[in-house]
């Protein structure tokens, strides 16, 4: 039994855009997005032990059989025939749900940690394949920094990293149902589109967010602005504070906004900070060269980089 407990990051994510292209025959919607590694993060650490047990200061969390660590960990077990065990204990920064990716980046990280914890002999593509199958946007953190995500969100296409960007993240305490979003967009189905087409969609939107061009939108603003007026009047006063600009993240409810300069950012979450149960963060892009050095310890199982 491995007695050197490992320690790993786990980040959380932003979407640069996010499109909804239509709804597809399996029930999920084809997007494109792009999504962006922050500094944000929870911390996660692996015991080798008896048995799979999830410690977490955040009680309903830890008794949450659903949890995605411990959904992660027993699909993994089960991959792999393993007999081995774990004690994993999480400590919880990133708010959830809050369309920051907090719980999908703590499954992503469970597999990296884990199967580096039990010297597991496994590929990328079967881990890529278990992540997929935990949920959508579990593959993207096994690649950090900027990225495309196209299909149900789970074809990941590593790009180049956006410059630095300062932010502000803002989490309301209203919470999104995201399955609830996606209905009322009332995408049109895909049955008949070309698949061509929408990965020229992609293709296009991606260089233009190479080259600075692209207009930051999240196809979800109308449906949860509408859901939750709460979540817009964040936005709104982001805006009004300053912010070039101010997004909302996934579905939400965190809303995004980028700063050019610091203490206008700290005025901004100053503001926030008087709003009960809000969460607010000063917080930094990662990019996916330091996202990989983080994850040091388990770099023989992170997909290529470009
Ligand atoms: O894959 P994940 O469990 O994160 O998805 C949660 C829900 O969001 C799905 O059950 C589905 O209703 C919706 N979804 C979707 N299209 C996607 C991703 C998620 O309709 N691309």
């Amino acid at each position: 039994m491995k007695t050197t407990p490992l320690s790993l990051p786990s980040f959380a994510k932003i979407n640069l855009f996010l499109k909804v292209l239509g709804k597809r025959r399996d029930g999920y919607h084809e997007l494109c997005t792009a999504f962006q590694t922050i500094s944000l993060h929870d911390e996660l650490n692996f015991t080798e032990a008896p048995g799979l047990t999830l410690v977490c200061a955040d009680r309903e969390l830890a008794s949450d059989e659903n949890n995605l660590v411990l959904r992660a960990a027993r699909a993994l077990r089960e991959h792999s025939g393993t007999e081995r065990g774990a004690r994993i204990a999480l400590e919880k920064r990133i708010p959830y749900p809050g369309g920051l990716g907090g719980g999908s980046s703590n499954a992503a990280v469970t597999l990296l940690g884990l199967a580096t914890l039990w010297e597991l002999d496994i590929g990328t593509r079967e881990l890529l394949g278990i992540a997929a199958a935990l949920g959508s946007d579990v593959p993207y953190f096994l690649y950090g920094g900027t990225a495309l995500g196209r299909g149900r969100g789970t074809v990941i296409e590593p790009v180049r990293d956006q410059p630095e960007m300062r932010l502000a993240v803002v989490t309301p305490p209203v919470p999104v149902p995201t399955a609830e979003a996606y209905r009322r967009m009332a995408a049109p189905d895909l049955t008949n589109t070309d698949p061509k087409s929408i990965l020229k969609i992609c293709r296009d939107d991606a260089e233009k967010l190479d080259s600075g061009r692209l207009k930051f939108t999240n196809d979800f603003e109308p449906v949860v602005f509408g859901i939750e007026p709460e979540i817009k009047a964040v936005r709104d006063r982001l805006l009004e504070l300053d912010a070039t600009t101010a997004l909302l993240s996934g579905s939400g409810a965190s809303v995004f906004a980028i700063f050019d300069n610091d203490d206008k950012r700290r005025e901004a979450l100053a503001v926030f900070a008087e709003s009960v149960g809000y969460c607010g963060f000063a917080v930094e892009t990662v990019s996916r060269a330091a996202y990989r050095k983080h994850l040091r310890p388990c770099e023989h199982l992170l997909p290529k980089d470009i």
